[in-house]
């Protein structure tokens, strides 16, 4: 592993949502330019942008219709060139998001298979239906419904693992996985140094497509397939991996250690890194993301420290993220959003900020948003959210109950215009935007920046992962696993020569630990939120509520 890639944070933007400059209601790319001073406040090394490329929108975006062309909503090819160029000015890269798993069926690929071209008629997944007038497949897609439509006035039908405007691409098909090395070539020469690849471990379903006997099951029949890692590898060869300081992340829906090491071992020469998603359904009932429990934290520490482990050991590398663009704010879910908003939001920062792995901080979290208050279901946009509210409603649910569920998950929750100031339209835009913003009295840019604690917070942490080897290059170890309050651990280096020791009490009550003589030792706190600092940690621990408390100290030569 590099050293570099443990020093780097990374920072996320969804443009749609970031700053509106020509007051149409939606964000664009002139608008981050304006903002780039607020960003290289930060420090951040990187900026994934989910993408603007040409797209109807269905699923904000994630629907692309032409690879090599900015959406004219965010903007054109030359404020893109802009924005490159004004945040390499500040240190900052960009990386991109690419998404090769499916794309719009309005993309011209579709359109000309639909139009009867065998060669397009190639890069999808075109089947005809059983013999018993069934679907081609029983699957799902992943926004409700079946992963099958039909495919013009044919007698075939397209697979769409999500959308039904989202035609699933078949990279069995070489000219497919030539297409995809060559939009990677295209914004590498544009200067673009990251690449985010969408839903990438679902790119290599079976030749035969088969019926599946359950949803679990159904989802090995296209998940992490060994075939992934072929592709992968021929994808890092044909370009990015002409050059080294690209970095790489790969989006896993439901994956496992071993194919997570895999993917990001350098020696394997796929990818740099994993987002993986375990640790954000602990707030699901049974693994139904549409319930609402609350989260579990011992289930929460296992899974943090098992990822941590594993990975390590088994040479993979973290990506390390509590929020995006798919996810409620984790402030709402593992913090408190009232009595303790500032205090929970830099305890849950310290607490994923002092991990092993590369960090993402997703626009807004900085300033400690929180999801919007939003008390009709008429004010969320989002394919998946409406399509979960009906599906609630037929499986029996009244509408109020289908709602309360909603709220607590939708994506929409971290997709709201970020806060820029206290005004009507949150500062985001003189007129109104594609998503309402709510709670900007509070929480703001303006107000954080003039007395708020939570962006300077953010600020040291990013800091302490470039001057502090223990934070960048440091393996894990979980500490005290039975607490029911705190997630402690600590990192170490190679040579034991150094602890870091991280505290972090995730409840609203004050918490203890008893401390062994081995963690006490003379040294200094690097990281607190409540201003306590020791030169020596005592016996008895003592914690605040969602207190948070890194201590490095050198361990004497025995
Ligand atoms: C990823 C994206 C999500 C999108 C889906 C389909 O999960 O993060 O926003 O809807 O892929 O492209
Ligand atoms: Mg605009």
């Amino acid at each position: 592993m590099t050293t570099d890639l443990g020093k780097k944070v990374i920072y996320q933007i969804y443009p749609k949502s970031f700053y509106d400059s020509d007051h149409d209601g939606i964000g664009d790319l002139r608008g981050i330019i304006e903002k780039i001073p607020y960003l290289a406040k930060l420090n951040i090394d990187m900026i994934w942008f989910n993408p603007f490329f040409v797209s109807p929108q269905n699923d904000n975006g994630y629907d692309i219709a032409d690879y090599r062309q900015i959406d004219p909503r965010f903007g054109t090819m030359a404020d893109f060139e802009e924005l490159v160029a004004k945040l390499k000015e500040v240190k900052i890269d960009v990386m991109l998001d690419m998404v090769l798993n499916h794309c719009s069926t309005e993309h011209e690929w579709f359109q000309k298979a639909l139009a009867g071209e065998e060669k397009y008629q190639k890069y999808f997944y075109l089947r005809p239906k059983k013999a018993d007038g069934s679907l081609p497949t029983n699957w799902s897609s992943k926004f409700g419904g079946p992963a099958w439509s039909r495919f013009g006035e044919t007698d075939l039908y397209y697979l769409h693992l999500y959308d039904k405007t989202q035609a699933d691409l078949d990279w069995h098909n070489p000219e497919v996985r030539k297409e995809a090395a060559a939009i990677v070539n295209f914004w590498k020469a544009k200067g673009v140094k990251g690449f985010r690849f969408d839903v990438i471990n679902v790119i290599g379903k079976a030749n035969e497509l088969v019926d599946s006997t359950d949803p679990v099951q159904e989802k090995r029949l296209y998940t992490d397939t060994p075939i992934v890692h072929q592709y992968l590898k021929e994808l890092n060869q044909a370009s990015f991996g002409q050059d080294e300081t690209i970095i790489t992340v790969g989006e896993m829906s439901s994956t496992n250690f071993a194919s997570s090491i895999k993917y990001s071992d350098p020696a394997e020469h796929e990818l740099s890194m994993v987002f993986t998603f375990h640790h954000l359904k602990v707030d699901y009932a049974d693994g139904e993301k549409w319930s609402n429990v609350p989260f579990d934290l011992m289930t929460l520490k296992k899974c943090l420290t098992d990822w941590q482990v594993e990975m390590d050991q088994g040479g993979g590398w973290n990506a390390l993220f509590w929020n995006n663009h798919d996810q409620p704010f984790a402030l709402n879910r593992f913090g408190d959003t009232k009595k303790y908003r500032v205090r929970s939001a830099q305890m849950l920062a310290a607490a994923l900020h002092l991990l092993r792995g590369t960090p993402y901080i997703y626009m807004g979290e900085e300033i400690g948003m929180v999801d919007p208050t939003y008390t009709k279901i008429k004010d969320y946009v989002d394919v998946e959210a409406l399509n979960a509210y009906q599906a609630l409603q037929e499986k029996g649910y009244s509408a109020s109950a289908a709602f309360a569920i909603v709220k607590t998950k939708a994506r929409d929750n971290s997709r709201t215009p970020m806060h820029w100031d206290s005004s009507s339209q949150a500062g985001f835009s003189t007129t109104t935007p594609w998503l309402r913003p709510t709670g900007q009295e509070q929480i703001n840019v303006k107000a954080e920046l003039e007395h708020g604690t939570i962006f300077n917070f953010y600020q040291k942490l990013i800091q302490l992962r470039k001057n502090e080897r223990l934070i960048s290059d440091g393996h894990f170890k979980a500490r005290f696993a039975k607490h029911q309050q705190v997630f402690s651990y600590e990192r170490y280096l190679d040579d034991d020569s150094q602890k870091l020791l991280v505290f972090n009490n995730f409840s609203a009550r004050f918490a203890e630990l008893e401390l062994p003589a081995t963690d006490r030792f003379a040294g200094k706190t690097l990281v607190t939120n409540m201003g306590q600092t020791y030169e020596k940690l005592p016996q008895t621990l003592k914690l605040a509520p969602y207190e948070t408390l890194a201590f490095k100290f050198d361990r004497p030569k025995l």
